[in-house]
């Protein structure tokens, strides 16, 4: 987990990936890459997640690749199997987090209430993904959140965007954030590298 943690601070940026090719994935994972992004969370939205993970493991070294939207012990598994250094939760699923915890498998569950934090706590986690983020309440909410849970971090994604970026990302305890912003799915199927990688610089400079 430490390892994780300290690429996400480090990068501060977390591109969540829905890609239908696994084909693309390499060259998505490259061009994230050259705009100095170098996490990636490849969403189990598409069927070609796994496979999409598998690639980049294998082709793209360089690329921390984690797996994302996992809702069950399986996705897990395959995620797992796959090469994925971690996994992301857009909910708090108590047998996910405890499945993740038996094979020592880094994990961010979504929490957006002070009960699912609470919760999520209780398992011994103290980074966790906060979804949907600006719909839920924005970075007030968060702010909100830190005097009852001090020793907690947050990645906030959802509706997050260059525009509202650094609101997040000053906050103490935002470790870093996640989206689809600088690499949304149309983009990915047009195989648009060049505006990703720009995207990507842009935001990485934001976020310094
Ligand atoms: C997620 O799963 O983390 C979010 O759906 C990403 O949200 P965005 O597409 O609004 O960035």
């Amino acid at each position: 987990m430490r390892r994780i943690i300290e690429a996400f601070s480090r990068c501060r940026i977390v591109p969540v990936v829905a890609i239908e090719r696994a084909a693309d994935a390499p060259a998505l994972a490259r061009a994230l890459l050259a705009g100095g992004v170098g996490v990636a969370e490849i969403t189990f939205r598409t069927a070609a997640a796994a496979e999409a993970i598998a690639r980049i493991a294998k082709e793209v070294p360089d690329m921390l690749v984690g797996a994302g939207t996992v809702r069950s012990t399986e996705q897990v598994r395959q995620a797992v199997a796959a090469g994925a250094q971690f996994v992301v939760a857009p909910a708090f699923s108590p047998a996910v987090c405890a499945f993740c915890a038996q094979g020592e498998v880094p994990v961010f569950p979504g929490c957006a209430t002070p009960t699912e934090m609470e919760a999520a706590i209780a398992l011994g986690l103290t980074h966790l993904k906060f979804f949907p983020a600006e719909q839920a309440g924005g970075a007030a909410y968060l702010k909100a959140m830190a005097s009852v849970f001090p020793e907690v971090k947050f990645m906030p994604t959802g509706g997050i965007s260059a525009k509202n970026l650094r609101e997040y990302l000053d906050l103490p305890n935002v470790l870093a954030c996640g989206g689809s912003w600088m690499c949304s799915p149309q983009r990915i199927a047009a195989q648009d590298w060049a505006t990703i990688t720009k995207l990507c610089k842009e935001s990485i400079c934001n976020a310094r």
